[in-house]
């Protein structure tokens, strides 16, 4: 290349960044069903079909992962991507309104044990992508197991979801206090999800803010809440992302409040990074693990 297109494309480049910095926000809750992977999964469709660039990434090995949620079945997966088996465009799959997925398989417990080959495949893999997204939404598993630290720890904006069941609340807690202990993480986005109504939403993130705010050094705001509603199970059981299936439906509204809100207020203090730092800090602590 000579240095006058190596210039134009730095300049391409910056003007890219400019106008669109990569976000990674890493999608946690307390305990499993609450909701996580069906309000990750039609947030990052929603925010595609808002014109970004949006890769879902599945960290989490539950049984309705986004693939499903999504209604789709990929025949490859991040385990294939790291053996060497498949290329990232082979692995990626298109999801609705042109969110690209990785999914899970078993790649993700993978991850924490890359020999050299593995680490340089992925790390060459995603600094390709990194110019091509805008938004990146790590689905992480349930709790505060090492994936879910793993994910969220890496990731530049935290997304918690919980819900008003009692025990969701406490595990929500557990959940913060962990991240921003062990973590590091001082800003969450809360998502008050299967919600009988607007005043119980806020109430729930009213009693997180109080204690968090208490004896965590973290900040906290409410992004938005969705309430209970069977059609995001309908969706799920027809396989079809529920922002299409049921497109007026009450949860489908809501979410579109939510993705309204991760648009235009982005959190205070963003992170400079992106998706090559994401991923390094993945491999710097799977490496000191
Ligand atoms: N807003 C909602 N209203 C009603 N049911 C919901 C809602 N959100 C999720 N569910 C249901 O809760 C169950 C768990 O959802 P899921 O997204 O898999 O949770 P998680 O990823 O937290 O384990 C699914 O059966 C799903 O259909
Ligand atoms: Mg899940």
């Amino acid at each position: 290349m000579t240095d006058q297109a190596r210039g134009l494309r730095e300049l391409m480049k910056e003007q890219r960044k400019a106008k669109a910095p990569l976000r990674v926000i890493g999608v946690a809750s307390g305990k499993g069903g609450v909701g996580k992977t069906n309000v990750a999964s039609n947030l990052a469709a929603l925010v595609a079909r808002a014109g970004h660039r949006v890769l879902i990434i599945d960290g989490d090995l539950g049984l309705a992962n986004v693939e499903i949620v999504y209604g789709l079945k990929p025949r490859f997966h991040l385990g294939h991507l790291l053996s060497g088996e498949a290329d990232i465009k082979d692995v990626l799959v298109d999801g609705p309104h042109g969110v690209r997925l990785l999914p899970a398989g078993n790649g993700v417990q993978a991850l924490s044990r890359l020999d050299e080959s593995q680490q340089l495949r992925l790390l060459t893999a995603l600094d390709a992508l990194e110019d091509e997204f805008d938004f990146v939404f790590l689905d992480a598993g349930a709790g505060i197991g090492d994936n879910v630290l793993f994910f969220i720890g890496a990731a530049q904006e935290a997304l918690l979801v919980v819900s008003p069941e009692p025990t969701s609340l406490t595990d929500a807690y557990a959940t913060v206090k962990v991240l921003c202990q062990s973590a590091g993480v001082r800003h969450f986005d809360v998502v008050v999800n299967q919600a009988p109504s607007e005043a119980i939403a806020r109430d729930i993130f009213d009693r997180l803010l109080a204690v968090a705010s208490r004896f965590l050094d973290a900040r906290m705001r409410m992004l938005g809440w969705v309430p209970r509603d069977e059609n995001v199970h309908r969706a799920v059981m027809a396989q079809r992302p529920l922002i299409d299936a049921f497109p007026t439906s009450p949860a489908t509204r809501a979410l579109n409040a939510v993705v309204d809100n991760l648009l235009h207020e982005p959190p205070p203090a963003q992170l400079d990074g992106g998706l090559k730092l994401l991923w390094n800090r993945l491999l710097r602590d799977s490496k000191a693990a």
